[in-house]
């Protein structure tokens, strides 16, 4: 069990704490005086902490690499308005002392539960073609295992255990709720088998034993090639595919992204990919803002924010000052809808509520190409 956690630092501000971490990056750069000291990003399941080694370099540079676990003792203190760990001991830990779930963070949702309400949306499907294509994915003991604890993202949208899922989930619902806005454009089980694709190569892209990294062939290949690779690999198991679906299909997941500077060869071209590319975008910018809101949660303005390039302003917070006046103690509406409950289209309640408490995601993981 380890003794700290990387959330708890504003309760050992200026004291000298003993815990683990995974080592996220490491680097040795020069002091003033021309000897090293290291720069390390240590993470929990809770955060990430920068760490800074100033003494006994040559001692330790060695012992440890990126992706070990260690064993630190240092104290906790504030620089520039952030937790830091100034480290005085460090040692190696081997495996045997380690619990992994310790160290990756992890979606706070039951994953069995998100990956039924995907299911359920499956089976929703009119067309046959495409519900056997995804059920081939599902029934995938590999591709299960993978699409349940893969982030959908390295840092910037989803970065956790269970991301992915809860990325798509999202999603799916958000494409629920779109498309009957457009009955006569889009085709659902089309978007949402696009949904489904959108960032499957994500379980070959990143790794996620450890930290989150990118593995050789997503650094090289990125996620969208492996899926067109994933994608023909499996429709072998599913003959009399269509061909015009095929390469719907290879263009939705080819144009998620939206633009070639992120990494798209293709603009989206057709109805259902450009609605693919515009929910993809909403979700994983709302994700953004929101583990950008619980990492600041005292100021109403947060710092800058790489991803979605902005500081941002937590209105939530902002609005607290008002709401909690005697004028407007008595409104309480916020959080209630303002559009009458049949015309929110809450035909699939049982996957709505499956979300409710759920963030959702991120400005493309787009920006996360290498
Ligand atoms: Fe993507
Ligand atoms: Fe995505």
């Amino acid at each position: 069990m380890k003794e700290f956690y990387i959330c708890d630092c504003n309760l050992h501000e200026n004291q000298v704490i003993t815990s683990s971490f995974v080592v996220v990056s490491k680097q040795a750069k020069p002091k003033k005086s021309g000897d090293l000291y290291l720069a390390l990003t240590l993470a929990d399941r809770t955060g990430h902490i920068d760490a800074k080694m100033w003494d006994n370099v040559p001692d330790h540079i060695n012992v440890f690499e990126q992706d070990d676990f260690v064993k630190v003792r240092g104290l906790i203190n504030k620089f520039n308005g952030r937790f830091q760990l100034t480290v005085h001991k460090l040692r190696s830990m081997e495996e045997s002392e380690v619990e992994f779930e310790d160290y990756l963070p992890r979606t706070t949702k039951d994953i069995n539960g998100l990956w039924q309400t995907l299911s359920n949306y499956i089976d929703s499907f009119k067309d046959q073609d495409l519900k056997r294509l995804v059920k081939a994915f599902m029934a995938d003991p590999q591709i299960e295992f993978a699409y349940k604890n893969a982030p959908a993202a390295k840092t910037l949208h989803h970065a956790f255990i269970g991301g992915l899922l809860d990325h798509v989930v999202s999603l799916f619902q958000l494409c629920d709720l779109a498309c009957r806005n457009y009955p006569e454009q889009i085709n659902r089980d089309l978007l949402l088998t696009g949904a489904f694709l959108h960032d499957i190569g994500k379980v070959h892209e990143l790794s996620f034993s450890r930290s989150f990294t990118y593995t050789t062939r997503g650094q090289l290949l990125g996620h969208m090639i492996i899926e067109l690779e994933m994608l023909q690999q499996k429709l072998a198991q599913v003959p009399d595919f269509p061909d015009e679906y095929k390469i719907l299909l290879e263009h939705l997941i080819i144009s998620h992204h939206g633009k070639y500077e992120f990494g798209s060869p293709k603009l989206p071209m057709f109805p259902e990919a450009l609605m693919l590319h515009y929910l993809d975008d909403l979700d994983s910018k709302m994700e953004s803002m929101r583990t950008q809101f619980l990492r600041d949660p005292d100021t109403d303005w947060t710092p800058y924010n790489h991803s979605l390039e902005r500081p941002l302003l937590n209105s939530k917070k902002f609005l607290e000052k008002i709401h909690a006046s005697p004028v407007h103690e008595s409104t309480g509406e916020q959080g209630k809808p303002s559009v009458p409950a049949e015309s929110n289209g809450n035909a699939n309640s049982a996957a709505a509520s499956s979300t409710a408490n759920t963030p959702v995601d991120n400005p493309s993981d787009v920006v996360t190409k290498p």
